[in-house]
């Protein structure tokens, strides 16, 4: 297993819990168990997009300063995945990242043509690898085992010299689930084939190393666990995969030298810039970089270890409950979310709103998805009302 297991972290150093909560109004009024829909709003946020807007009253166009803020993004994404900035797209999204590396594949009938992606992909990577169907692309479903997981081994028995490139989401938003990407790569590279991990679950929760992840590609963005809003997302891109790819999907601010203005030819970026695309997403940046910040503030690895702590918690109080849970109580197998079955999944979420308890719903399952901003009281709040409201859970 390659992103760092729940067990065994190293200890708890930064804040975390109640020494964090004063930055979130949010846990003024409401339980929020919700970060893998979005995170809480701090006041370094709010103050990041004030800021914005302050200085483009003040000053009218900071196209110098903006661009400059695009790079503190990139560098900030290439800190919390320990890689390097020019290995580091800035995106507006992780649909935006993952079009980029398609349109940069040929597809071509009876050549390497093929997308095994898993079962536990995000939509948006699952219409965007059918979409290359149009392109000569044929896409290889690989489905969980009766218990959920989706052992590596399933994933090399889809792939072979045919396939293009493999999407092993690192944490499933449907069930909580870890692929071993680590494991997937390894079988994917001896066949030549790349590999994406859509780690919008994972990152800002737990460890992501791309020098052990794996991937050629990881992806995700700062609406969740990285504490901003929607509307910025990064790209890493593995140096060596890097000069072999020509995005044909792209935009000026991909170009190698933006200020020519030259229309005349395709000439990317010799870095990961080379998936970026047109002016960047600027208010979203400045949120993005005061969220990464505050985040840094504590360190994924101690905000890991708290959640880790609290859904060990969680998962006991359900079992306790005689709940199906069904995420892998196992930290190395899970993620920051834990997914428990209900009997009616959207009566579930309204009931507990009722009680200002924010969680969510895939499929029949419960989202719940704590952050460092969270207590080991919310999680005895939510398993008191989950208590009163045991016929709703399977
Ligand atoms: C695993 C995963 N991938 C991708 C996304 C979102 O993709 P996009 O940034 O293209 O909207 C989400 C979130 O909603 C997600 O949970």
């Amino acid at each position: 297993m390659s992103a760092g297991p729940g067990q065994g972290l190293r200890p708890v150093t930064g804040r975390v819990g109640e020494a964090v909560r004063d930055e979130f109004p949010i846990f003024a009024h409401t339980t929020y168990l919700n970060s893998c829909s979005q995170g809480a709003l701090s006041h370094r946020v709010r103050a990041a997009y004030e800021e914005y807007l302050a200085g483009w009253d003040e000053n009218g166009a900071e196209w110098e300063f903006w661009v400059e803020r695009a790079e503190a993004a990139r560098a900030g994404f290439a800190q919390l995945l320990h890689g390097r900035p020019d290995e580091v797209a800035v995106t507006t999204s992780v649909s935006q990242g993952v079009s980029g590396i398609v349109s940069a594949l040929p597809f071509e009938r009876g050549g390497r043509n093929r997308i095994v992606i898993s079962e536990y992909e995000f939509p948006t990577v699952g219409q965007i690898a059918h979409a290359q169907e149009l392109r000569g692309a044929e896409v290889v479903h690989v489905r969980p085992e009766a218990d959920g997981s989706i052992p590596a081994e399933k994933f090399a028995e889809a792939i072979d010299e045919r396939t293009a490139l493999v999407c092993c989401t690192t944490i499933s938003y449907r069930t909580g689930h870890r692929n071993d990407v680590a494991a997937i790569a390894q079988a994917a590279h001896a066949k030549g084939a790349l590999v994406l991990a859509d780690s919008y679950q994972a990152a800002g929760a737990i460890e992501l190393d791309v020098r052990t992840l794996g991937a050629d590609f990881v992806t995700g963005g700062t609406v969740k666990y990285l504490l901003a809003s929607a509307g910025l997302g990064f790209l890493w891109v593995r140096g060596e995969v890097l000069a072999g790819l020509m995005p044909t999907q792209t935009g000026w601010f991909a170009d190698e030298d933006i200020f020519r203005m030259d229309i005349s030819d395709y000439s990317p970026h010799a870095t990961a810039r080379r998936f970026d695309a047109g002016t960047p997403p600027v208010p979203n940046i400045y949120a993005g970089v005061a969220g990464l910040a505050l985040l840094q503030e504590t360190g994924v690895p101690a905000a890991e270890a708290h959640v880790s702590a609290l859904n060990t918690q969680l998962i006991a109080g359900l079992e306790e409950l005689g709940a199906a849970v069904v995420t892998p109580s196992d930290p190395v197998h899970r993620g920051p979310l834990v997914c428990v079955r209900s009997t009616d999944a959207p009566a579930l979420v309204a009931s507990l709103a009722e009680e200002r308890i924010t969680c969510s719903l895939r499929d029949t399952n419960l989202r719940v998805a704590p952050h460092f901003y969270n207590t080991e009281g919310d999680i005895g709040t939510l398993l008191g009302a989950l208590a009163r409201r045991r016929h709703l859970l399977a």
